[in-house]
């Protein structure tokens, strides 16, 4: 594959300024963790994961089907991935529908251009990737049907402009499908008090993450932007899994700070303060 220019985006992402450079360079380990998909992995059984890479490429793959499904995309329809990493949703709902319009939208054009190479669509889907932020949509009001943001919310620069630009570019009918991390009351009121302290827990390595929403801000967002609630599932339990074997292909690599940030993310996971939800609205 010819190697994706190492530009960095235009916010930092330090995890992806890494994971470009460890793809160029054909690592097999990260290829097979993150060269399709760049979030955590679904375990129906968490008993029976076995902390392999393979494992966790097969439970990634399971995590984006279950957003897919929430989101209850059918043959026909215009899907639009925000926050499309390297075109792994897009990847699958290609493989899985015959006629359905693909579209990727990324703020980070190296992602975009590896997307490009390595997605070509199939039978009579149609695939684009478009360079843009998801809080300013280069599309019209009500031409899509089915919006996803598979684990990436947390990055972007406001919810309520996220929500309001997907609202604006979906159908009547339209769905919303996403899955991200959200925060107890607990944890809110520990962030705010940390943050009086001036203590930062966020760590650089994943840029810029806001995990002080939580559910009932998601409850309320939904209804001052006219979604209605369709699912919620709280799988926090069926990822845990995930943040052993992502250390592990960190430590691999020396990335000994991402180590840290996943390890530290891990341990607010299973106390059961940072909470992994999908969730599903439609108009
Ligand atoms: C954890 S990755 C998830 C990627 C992909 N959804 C997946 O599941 O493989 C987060 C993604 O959000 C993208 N992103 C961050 N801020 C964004 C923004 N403001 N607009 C669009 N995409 C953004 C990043 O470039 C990255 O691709």
């Amino acid at each position: 594959m010819k190697p994706i220019s190492l530009r960095p985006a235009n916010i930092p992402l330090p995890y992806f300024d890494f994971l470009l450079e460890q793809l160029n360079r054909g690592e097999p380990m990260v290829q097979q963790a993150f060269g399709r998909h760049v979030h955590w992995g679904y375990w129906p059984y968490p008993k029976q994961a076995d902390g392999s890479v393979e494992d966790f490429a097969i439970a990634s793959e399971r995590l984006c089907q279950r957003v897919i499904a929430a989101a209850g995309v059918k043959e026909g329809d215009r899907v639009l991935d925000v926050g499309c990493g390297f075109g792994g949703t897009i990847a699958s709902l290609n493989e899985q529908f015959h006629t359905v319009n693909l579209t990727g939208l990324n703020i980070d054009s190296r992602q975009l251009a590896r997307a490009r190479q390595t997605i070509k669509p199939l039978n009579q889907n149609q695939i684009e990737f478009v360079e843009a932020d998801a809080c300013q949509m280069p599309f019209a009001d009500a031409s899509i049907d089915v919006v996803l943001a598979v684990e990436c919310i947390f990055h972007f620069p406001s919810r309520v402009a996220f929500f309001q630009e997907a609202r604006r570019v979906l159908r009547p009918g339209g769905r919303l499908g996403l899955c991200d991390f959200v925060s107890t009351p607990f944890f809110q009121t520990f962030q705010n008090v940390t943050a009086q302290l001036g203590v930062k827990l966020a760590n650089p390595v994943y840029g810029r993450v806001d995990s002080s929403f939580t559910l009932a801000d998601y409850k309320t967002l939904a209804c001052e932007t006219g979604f209605s609630l369709r699912l919620q599932e709280d799988i926090t339990r069926n990822t845990l899994p995930t943040y052993p074997v992502v250390c592990h292909v960190f430590e691999q690599m020396n990335y000994s700070k991402a180590v840290k940030a996943t390890a530290t993310a891990g341990l607010l996971s299973r106390l059961g303060l940072l909470r992994y939800q999908i969730l599903s609205f439609a108009i």
